[in-house]
């Protein structure tokens, strides 16, 4: 059993996913600008959460992490990078800052951030189908980052809060819309993880609940920080959602409303630990990463 804790994993294995991030992107033997956008971006920060979810995953379960862990941690950054620079273009949420510096159109032009989000999307599948699984396990994990990623999945969550622009939402139509465009992504971490551990079928159905609960509440935390953190702290800019129109927990429920369902949200997901508790897993990361929700 693993001693790691958050913060060790953080010195650790996502310094290490970070040099093998960056020797990808180097080796590239592709036009200059759209190679420097992709770097920009994936290099510029970001709290890497997706793939401390999947490390977390694979040690609660006893798995010890390996050259796969990195190749289905970093494939999921890649499409969680791409998807920021989709979504601040200014056709979509029209953003000038993210991970504290201008956006990836700022520097590069709408143009080639439009291509570097398409060539990080297709990048992310060129590496994972570099997974040293056995091939039935492999197509699983392509399958749940295709399902997660695109047309059933973040995608989807896309268009959905883009059309409800126009349109006040009902909270229920809010939790499809947040599933697809964060739970999404969020929930294949765990479920990734849970493959590469070999879970059982319990375990699995466990980590895709633990999943869908942490993806709503980062999704409602977000839509909280956006009203009541700063630029600085975020590196992004907030008051956003108010005056884009969005759907969100504060703007339908005020921020009290939110804070409550923030609050049911997390102990949904604490629920779920004590399920998972029963049958073998370790869930002390996984109260960690809990702790991140602070309000
Ligand atoms: C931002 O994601 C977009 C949302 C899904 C809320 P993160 O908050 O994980 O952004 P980075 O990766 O840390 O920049
Ligand atoms: C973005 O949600 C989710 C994705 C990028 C898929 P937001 O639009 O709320 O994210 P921020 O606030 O710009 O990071
Ligand atoms: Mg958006
Ligand atoms: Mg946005
Ligand atoms: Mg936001």
């Amino acid at each position: 059993m693993s001693n790691k804790s958050i913060s060790a994993l953080q010195a650790g294995e996502i310094s290490e996913l970070n040099r093998q991030m960056q020797n990808r992107i180097k080796n590239l033997d592709n036009q200059n600008d759209l190679r420097d956008a992709m770097m920009y971006s994936v290099m510029a920060g970001g709290k890497r959460i997706r793939p401390l979810i999947v490390f977390a995953t694979c040690l609660s379960l006893n798995k010890s992490i390996s050259p796969s862990t990195y190749v289905v941690a970093g494939s999921l950054e890649f499409i969680h990078t791409y998807s920021l620079i989709h979504d601040d273009l200014p056709e979509m949420d029209n953003d000038d800052l993210r991970r504290g510096k201008p956006t990836n159109h700022k520097i590069y032009g709408q143009a080639m951030a439009v291509l570097a989000g398409d060539a990080l999307l297709t990048e992310a599948f060129r590496w994972l189908s570099e997974v040293q699984v056995s091939a039935q396990r492999g197509l699983m994990l392509v399958h749940k980052l295709s399902q997660a990623a695109g047309a059933l999945g973040m995608v989807d969550g896309q268009a959905r809060d883009i059309k409800g622009e126009d349109q006040q939402l009902n909270i229920e139509q809010l939790k499809i819309l947040h599933a697809g465009k964060t739970g999404a992504l969020i929930r294949y971490a765990f479920e990734a993880g849970g493959v590469l551990a070999n879970a059982t079928e319990k375990q699995q159905k466990l980590l895709s609940k633990l999943g869908l609960a942490y993806g709503l509440a980062f999704q409602i935390y977000d839509d909280i920080l956006d009203v009541t953190s700063s630029e600085q702290e975020m590196g992004k800019a907030v008051h956003k959602d108010q005056s884009e129109n969005k759907n969100t927990y504060p703007t339908l429920l005020g921020l009290e409303g939110a804070k409550e369902s923030l609050s049911y949200t997390l102990d949904e997901a604490i629920g779920v630990l004590e399920r998972m508790k029963d049958i073998g897993v370790e869930t002390k990361l996984f109260e960690e990463l809990l702790a991140y929700f602070r309000i």
